[in-house]
C-alpha cells in the first residue's frame, strides 16, 4: 500500500502524471471513496495525462460510461453509482474494456464482474485534508507501485 497527500488539485494531477507511464491496456483501476472524495477529479487528471492534453471529462453519472482515446490505448471511465444490477455492466461494453484502461467509480456495484487483478485507489477526506491510498491486487501491480 502506498499513501499520498492530496492537499490541492495540482497534487492530484501530479499523482496522475506519476502513475500514467506505468499503465497499459487491460489495466483496471477501482476509484473508491465517498461522494465528493475526488474520484472524478482523479480520473480527469489521469485521462489528461494519458492524452498529453487537458481533456474535458464530464462525470459519467448518467451515461455510466464515457470512452476516450488515449495516446496508446482507449480509456473507459465508469461511474456505476446508478447501476441497478451488476449484470447490467455487460450492456455498457464491459467485456471490450480489456483493450484499454478501465477507471471505475463505485466499483462494488459491478459485483462479481469486478476483476480481482486491479489497482484500488482509495480517496479520503479527513477534516479539510485529502489523501489517496493505492492498494495493489496482484503481483504485477505490486511491482509497478514500487516503481512509483
Ligand atoms: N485534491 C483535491 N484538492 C482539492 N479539491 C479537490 C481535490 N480533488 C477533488 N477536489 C474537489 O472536490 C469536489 C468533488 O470532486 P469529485 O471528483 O467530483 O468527487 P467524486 O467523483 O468522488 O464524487 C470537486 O469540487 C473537486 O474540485
Ligand atoms: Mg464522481
Amino acid at each position: 500500500m502506498r499513501a499520498f497527500d492530496l492537499p490541492d488539485l495540482s497534487a492530484t494531477a501530479a499523482l496522475a502524471q506519476a502513475l500514467a507511464p506505468h499503465l497499459r491496456a487491460g489495466d483496471v483501476i477501482a476509484l473508491r471513496g465517498g461522494l465528493g472524495a475526488g474520484k472524478t477529479t482523479f480520473a480527469r487528471a489521469l485521462i489528461s495525462a494519458l492524452r498529453d492534453e487537458e481533456t474535458e471529462v464530464p462525470s459519467p453519472t448518467y451515461t455510466l460510461v464515457q470512452t476516450y482515446d488515449g495516446a496508446d490505448f482507449p480509456i473507459f471511465h465508469f461511474d456505476l453509482y446508478r447501476l441497478d444490477d451488476p449484470n447490467d455492466v455487460v450492456e455498457l461494453g464491459w467485456d471490450e474494456t480489456v483493450s484499454g484502461l478501465s477507471l471505475i467509480e463505485w466499483p462494488d456495484r459491478a459485483g462479481q464482474h469486478l476483476p480481482a487483478w486491479r489497482l484500488d485507489l482509495m480517496l479520503e477526506i479527513i477534516g479539510d485534508f485529502r489523501k489517496a491510498r493505492l492498494e495493489p491486487h496482484g503481483e504485477d501491480w505490486q511491482t509497478r507501485l514500487h516503481e512509483l
